[in-house]
């Protein structure tokens, strides 16, 4: 038997997949390496890796600075309980992290992933109003179509559909509002207010400029800007959830740099490690801090998890943040956007297209459908195969096909894809 047809009919055995149904999946392709953009088979075809492997990969796969530093890493120390210990490499991280983030971000808790670094906020914010013996503050404030994870506290805050539905009713009340667009900006705002007005919402939680996992829906800075503002205002913690957004994606450092009014904690992760190893961080201002600063000890935040501050993980997010500091990595990410926006210009008023956006390094397209427009539209799996028949990985949001690549991704690289994108137009 062929390594490759051994190694699925193996994983077909043993291996559960995310998001991946058990009885019908698509067939899983075994990799072998990965390099740059590329992604390398088993059986030795290459696969331009245009959504940066689920958003993670920002500086393209086995980016050698990244990998010295892991493997340095892993000669001098691995891991260490983070509980009465610490160490160099996320002492390092939470400064440079500091140094990057609005200047009143003043600690970073560390913990595993996107879903954790959320939950974390949520607990930090709600435990905020507990620690004052401020009761009445428990409502959260999210938007239609949010996404903000998988564990049960992401999930609530999330919107309901076929993905929670087995757990609808495990699941916390939260108060969605409008997801913002051109022509509902009063009426959002006002249901906002009374929202704040009742003055028993604690916090309000948002995917800043972009829902992803939603279909890449993009919307203004300046009706966030508001929000945050009128939530500051009525004494409402914001958490920007930049786990999608942060570390350049959105053409600057961080999506919330794109408003005025800055939000009190923020959850990063996906880029953090560029991609290599997961990491959950969730960074708060020093308001938030002072409402743990108690002699209490009820009021301490007991949360926790056995890899919180990995030093494989912090010592990857260190060489991450210097290379995404790098010119050639700003110029990169200025070169994709201007590439993209030009792009995207170019299909305007396409037939076949619903909506084209872009900012950043991010581009959807929209396909105007009959069917479905979630994530579970027919159409989706039509575009996957099309595109991996010509050795690019796109992976559509039901109707919504989108690139983010990874940021060393060459002009001609990016001409494959979009050549890629007008051949899917036509076919659809
Ligand atoms: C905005 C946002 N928050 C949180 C998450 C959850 O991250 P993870 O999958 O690492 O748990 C995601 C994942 O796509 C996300 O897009």
């Amino acid at each position: 038997m062929k390594k490759v047809d051994s190694l699925v009919d193996r994983d077909k055995k043993s291996v559960w997949h995310p998001f991946t149904s058990l009885e019908s999946p698509l067939p899983v392709i075994p990799i072998r390496s990965a390099k740059g953009v590329y992604l390398y088979t088993e059986e030795g075809e290459k696969i331009l890796d245009a959504i940066s492997s689920w958003w993670v990969n920002i500086h393209g796969h086995a980016h050698p600075k990244i990998a010295q530093a892991i493997s340095d890493q892993a000669q001098k120390l691995e891991q260490v309980i983070f509980a009465g210990f610490t160490h160099e490499p996320a002492i390092k991280l939470a400064e440079n992290l500091l140094n990057i983030l609005p200047s009143d971000q003043q600690k970073v808790f560390y913990s595993d992933d996107g879903s954790t670094s959320v939950e974390v906020a949520l607990k930090l914010a709600i435990q905020y109003w507990q620690n004052q013996e401020i009761t009445s503050k428990k409502r959260i404030i999210a938007f239609d179509g949010a996404y903000h994870g998988d564990t049960f506290g992401a999930m609530s805050i999330g919107e309901r559909g076929s993905f929670n539905l087995p757990f609808a009713s495990y699941l916390f009340e939260v108060d969605f509002v409008d997801f913002p667009q051109k022509n509902n900006h009063d009426k959002l705002v006002g249901s906002f207010k009374d929202l704040a007005g009742t003055g028993e919402v604690a916090a309000f939680i948002f995917e800043p400029l972009v829902q992803g996992a939603a279909g890449m829906r993009m919307y203004d800075p300046d009706i966030l800007d508001q929000l945050v503002g009128i939530a500051r205002d009525s004494d409402i913690i914001s958490i920007a959830d930049e786990v999608m957004t942060g570390f350049g994606r959105t053409g600057r450092l961080f999506a919330s740099q794109y408003l005025e009014n800055q939000p009190d904690i923020f959850c990063l992760s996906k880029g953090i490690t560029g991609g290599t190893l997961p990491l959950g961080v969730t960074t708060c201002s020093q308001k938030i801090v002072e409402a743990f600063l108690s002699a209490d000890s009820s009021k301490t935040f007991f949360h926790g998890h056995s890899y919180t501050a990995n030093p494989l993980a912090c010592a990857a997010a260190n060489a991450s943040y210097e290379i995404l500091l790098h010119e050639d990595t700003k110029k990169n990410i200025k070169r994709i956007s201007a590439r993209h926006l030009e792009f995207a210009n170019s299909l305007q008023g396409h037939k076949k297209l619903k909506d084209v956006r872009c900012l950043g390094t991010i581009l959807a397209l929209e396909i105007g459908t009959s069917g479905q427009t979630s994530y579970f539209n027919k159409v989706r799996d039509k575009i996957y195969q099309y595109a991996m028949n010509r050795g690019i990985l796109i992976r559509p949001l039901g109707n919504v096909v989108y690139v983010m690549p990874p940021y060393v991704i060459t002009d001609e690289q990016l001409d494959t894809i979009y050549d890629c994108l007008q051949g899917i137009l036509e076919v659809v």
